[in-house]
This record gives C-alpha cells, structure tokens and sequence, in this order.
C-alpha cells in the first residue's frame, strides 16, 4: 500500500510587510487567493487531506476555502498566536489523520507551485540511501536577500538560516535559498516539531529547525532544487506583481496551446476558460467564470466578468460586461455596457452606449444605438431605436418592460414601465408609452407638428430686436 500523505499548508501569519488589512494568503493572484494555488497543488498532487493551518483574519480565510474546497479533504487547524512557522506545523500535524505516514509542509505564500513539485520533492526523499526524514526544495537566487539560506558542509545541508539570523558576508553571499516545501515521515516530523525552540532573532519556533534537528541526529537531508518560476514566495506587494506575471504568462501559454489567440496587454484570470479559436485582444480583461467559446472575439480594452461568450460572438472595444451571457454569433459594442443578468440571444444586436441590465433580447433583436434597456423582455428580431429608455425604476420598484417578437420601437421612445408591447407593433418616434399596446398596433403619442410658412424671418427679426434693446 502506498503511504497515506498529509499536506499542511502554512496560511496564519498576517503577512506584515504587505502593509494590508486583508490576510496575506487572500492577497489575489491573476484573480485568485494565494492559499488557493498551494491547496490546488497538494490535492494535485494526490494527498489524501489538506490541513490549512489559518490565524491571521482566520475567518477570512476559513469562509474561502469552504467555499473553494467543499468537502472534507481539505480542513483547516487554527494557530492562535503567530509564534512562527515551527509552531502552526505543529498545529497542523496535531490536526492531521494519525494514519498519516508521510507529511508535506508547504507554506502559503509561493502560489506558483504545483503538484509536480510536491511530488518531485517526494521522489528525492524516497531516491535517498541510507533513508532519509526529510527532504525540502530549494532554489538558487541572484539575490537571495530575504529568504533562509541552505547551509552546507562538505555538500551535505547542515542548517537552514534564517535571513536576519546570518552571521558573515559569506553566509548573506549564499545564494541556495529554502522555498518552503518540505516532506518528512510522519512520526520523525511529531518528534522534531517537538525539538523546536526559540533561539533565534525573532524569539519564534521555526520550522526550517528541523533540518539541523536532521543534521545532528547523523542523517542526511537531501533537497530537490527546483526552479524560482515554481517556488518564488510572496512576501510583499512587489513580489506579488513578480509572481502574478510568471502566472500570468503560464497561463496564456496554456491557452495559446489549446488553440487560442491571447494578445499581449490581454489579462486573463486563472478562472477564465477559452476553447480553440477564440481570440482576446490587447489590453481585454477577462474576469471570473468568464467563458469564451469558439471562434468568438473579445476586442481591445473589454473588460468582461463572469460573462458567457457563446460561438462566434464579437464584443468590440471597450465594451464592459457583468454576469452576462452572450449569444451565438451576437454583436456588442464598441462602448457598451451589460450589466447582471443579461441574456443576449443569437445573432443579436447591442451597440455603442447602450446598457442592459437584467434584460432578455430574443434572436436576432437589436438596439444599436444609445439605448438604457433595464428589466425588458425582448422577443425576436424586435428593434429598438436610438434614444430609447425603458423607464423600469418609480423610485421605490423595479417594473418589467415587455416588448414581443418582431417589435418597432422608434428612436427616443420611453416605455414607462410596467408596460408590455405586442407582437409585431409598432412604436412611433418620440413616444412616450404608458400603456399596453396591442399586437400589430400602432402607439404614437407626441405633439402633432404645425408649419407656419414664411415665418422664420419674421421669427428672426423680433429676435434681433430683442437683442438691440438690450445693448442699449
Ligand atoms: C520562510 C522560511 C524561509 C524561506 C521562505 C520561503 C521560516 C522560519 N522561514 O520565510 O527559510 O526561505 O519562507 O518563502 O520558515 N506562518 C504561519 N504562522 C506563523 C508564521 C508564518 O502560519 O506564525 C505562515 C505564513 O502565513 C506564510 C508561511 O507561514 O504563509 C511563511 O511565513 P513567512 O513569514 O512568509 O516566512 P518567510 O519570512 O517568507
Ligand atoms: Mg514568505
């Protein structure tokens, strides 16, 4: 049988130098939480429960994770008192399966790594001969500054020392630094959690102890060097941007090779879902549950979160949409605005500056210009005209504008809602309905026009007059 493992994720501190009210493991990378990459990676890489060890704004950080990670792999331990990373494995492990053989130990903050890597780090324990307790990943910086050095004598890893804990130039000149994934036997790791003391700069239990703990009981600790683009902590705000590139990146070429067309500028949540064919342009911003189908386009400077794109559908430039769907081969924009639920049918039309909010529009509808469409019903092939309002709000409820299929509305109509217009009728330009209009009906309700010939010139002297005696 093979061993039953553990992973205890580090997620308790309060991630001081982020200058933050929130949690430092809430922190978003590409749209997503920190904890959430590094829970993501241990279940990848097939442990059969995660502990999240939580403190710092723990209810923060509990409310998430129920909501990521229903059910009972992943569970979270509480460190009360930041006593240090030693001290919330030891709350972790105590919260563990005690079938658990073998433990991972991840801490919270390096989102870029992934199941492999737990597994890569495992394989080096398992590869060591005599058998070792512990194994960790390392990485060589060009600027270690910060991180805990690997010490070693005669290759072989003496110590993990702590930044503010280094003694010489040379030590602070080392550039192998520990990235904070380790794995240890199960009944090994209880016993030198338990060896743990405070010596050191910062008066805390550190985890990295252990490792001279290892040392000094004659074993060997081997290490998996790994490479920073998988292990980079996030410690402040300018780490964070560092990190979320190298996601950012490897997300893209994720897509790129599932056949999609990401420009560069194009931002794309770790969330968003692209099929082959579909292309984002430049400085688009794609949020959320944001999905974009085949052969769809998302043009320069959208912003769409958590929006459907159904096949073929263009959205063009600096459109915005929100908890929208959007139908086959549908239009929208340039400059529109769909607001929650709006449900474009196919082949429908939604052009500059018009907003929809809470709005259904049939196949084919259209409003192509300057139009605010808030709770309507708009049956297929109806048009809607530049200037229309369905005045849906009386100050204190929202009413439902109806318009059925094959309806006219004519340009700067308003529909005071509630209001329904039926099938095939036609609204005249400039109406204001406030009434039902029935089917194939005719609604036009405005000012009949009168001309008065020769009059303009007349108009234009008394004006002028007008003027003259005023000056005077
Ligand atoms: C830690 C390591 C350092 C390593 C670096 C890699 C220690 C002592 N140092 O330093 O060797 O190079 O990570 O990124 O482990 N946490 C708790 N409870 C605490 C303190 C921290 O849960 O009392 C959690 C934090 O939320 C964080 C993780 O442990 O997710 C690491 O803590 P952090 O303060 O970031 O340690 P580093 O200074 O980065
Ligand atoms: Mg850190």
């Amino acid at each position: 049988m093979g061993a039953m493992e553990t992973a205890i994720v580090l997620a308790a501190g309060q991630g001081t130098r982020m200058r933050s009210a929130l949690p430092k493991v809430m922190h978003r990378v590409c749209g997503v939480p920190l904890v959430h990459f590094v829970v993501q990676a241990a279940l990848d890489a097939g442990c059969h429960e995660v502990v999240v060890v939580v403190g710092h704004g723990r209810t923060h950080v509990e409310d998430y994770l129920r909501g990521a990670f229903p059910g009972p792999r992943v569970r979270t331990a509480v460190q009360q008192e930041p006593r240090g990373t030693g001290d919330a494995a030891r709350m972790g492990l105590a919260a563990a399966d005690a079938r658990a053989t073998r433990v991972f130990i991840v801490n919270g903050d390096i989102p870029l790594v992934r199941g492999e890597d737990l597994r890569t780090v495992a394989a080096t324990l398992d590869d060591t001969t005599p058998p070792a307790d512990l194994a960790f990943a390392t990485c060589v910086l060009d600027n270690p500054a910060g991180y805990g050095r690997v010490l070693r004598v005669a290759s072989k890893v003496v110590e993990i020392r702590e930044d503010r804990d280094l003694r010489s130039s040379e030590e602070r000149a080392v550039g192998e630094i520990n990235a904070g994934l380790y794995v240890a036997g199960a009944a090994w790791l209880r016993t030198a959690l338990g060896a743990l003391a405070p010596n050191n700069a910062q008066r805390e239990l550190y985890l990295t102890d252990i490792v001279s703990h290892a040392h000094r009981t004659g074993k060997a600790v081997p290490t998996a060097c790994l490479s920073a683009d998988v292990l980079a902590g996030v410690n402040d705000r300018q780490q964070l941007a560092d990190v979320e590139q190298t996601m950012h990146e490897r997300l893209v070429r994720k897509w790129r090779l599932a056949g999609a067309t990401v420009r560069d500028g194009a931002r794309v949540e770790a969330t968003v879902t692209l099929e082959p064919d579909a292309t984002v342009e430049h400085g688009a911003v794609l949020r959320g549950t944001t999905h974009v189908a085949r052969g769809a386009t998302i043009d320069v400077g959208c912003v769409l979160t958590n929006v459907l794109v159904e096949p073929g559908a263009t959205v063009k430039p600096y459109s915005v949409g929100t908890d929208s769907r959007i139908g086959a081969r549908a239009q929208v924009g340039p400059f529109a605005h769909l607001r929650p639920e709006t449900e474009l049918g196919e082949e429908a039309c939604v052009g500059n500056f018009v907003e929809t909010k809470k709005t259904k529009m049939g196949r084919r509808a259209k409003a192509n210009h300057l139009a605010y469409l808030g709770d309507g019903v708009i049956g297929d092939g109806a048009n809607v005209g530049a200037g229309t309002i369905f005045c849906n709000y009386d100050g204190v409820q929202k009413h439902t504008t109806t318009i059925e299929t094959g309806v006219f509305i004519g340009s700067d109509s308003q529909l005071v809602a509630p209001v329904t217009v039926g099938r095939d009728a036609y609204v005249a330009t400039g109406t204001t309905v406030t009434r039902d209009v029935p089917p194939e009906a005719l609604a036009i309700g405005r000012m009949r026009q009168e001309n008065k010939e020769g009059y303009a010139s007349k108009l234009r002297a008394r004006l002028r007059a007008q003027k003259d005696a005023k000056a005077k």
